[in-house]
């Protein structure tokens, strides 16, 4: 997979957030491309999770990352626009769990 910045809605297109991952390595894939998609998460943690509107969020762990996603506000607000589904969550967490 590339390296381009796509939109929720292209990932979807692309299978990438609703398809399950076959190993651990397209599961990163995944979650990296969702963190990164140009309406995602990296519009407040920046691409690298280090943090601008939002915090510093590499390296938290997956339970913490699953929780904020359900029930922080500034989270599920955002969401209703594109809600995630939770393989899609796990997906990201594990992608930002090993972010330094
Ligand atoms: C609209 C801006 C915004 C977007 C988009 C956003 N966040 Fe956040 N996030 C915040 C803010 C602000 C906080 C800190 C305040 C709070 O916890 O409610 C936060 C907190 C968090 C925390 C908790 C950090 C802690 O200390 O426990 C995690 C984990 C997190 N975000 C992950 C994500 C992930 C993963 C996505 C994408 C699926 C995402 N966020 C999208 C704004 C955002």
């Amino acid at each position: 997979m590339s390296d381009v910045f796509r939109s929720y809605a292209e990932v979807e297109e692309i299978g990438s957030g609703s398809e399950a991952a076959a190993t651990v390595e397209d599961a990163m894939e995944k979650g990296r491309l969702l963190f990164q998609a140009d309406d995602g998460c990296q519009t407040c943690h920046k691409r690298d999770g280090s943090g601008q509107i939002g915090p510093d969020i590499r390296g938290k762990s997956k339970a913490s990352i699953v929780a904020a996603m359900e029930s922080r506000r500034d989270m599920v607000n955002w969401q209703s626009d594109r809600q995630l589904t939770s393989e899609e969550i796990s997906y990201i967490s594990q992608w930002l769990t090993a972010q330094r």
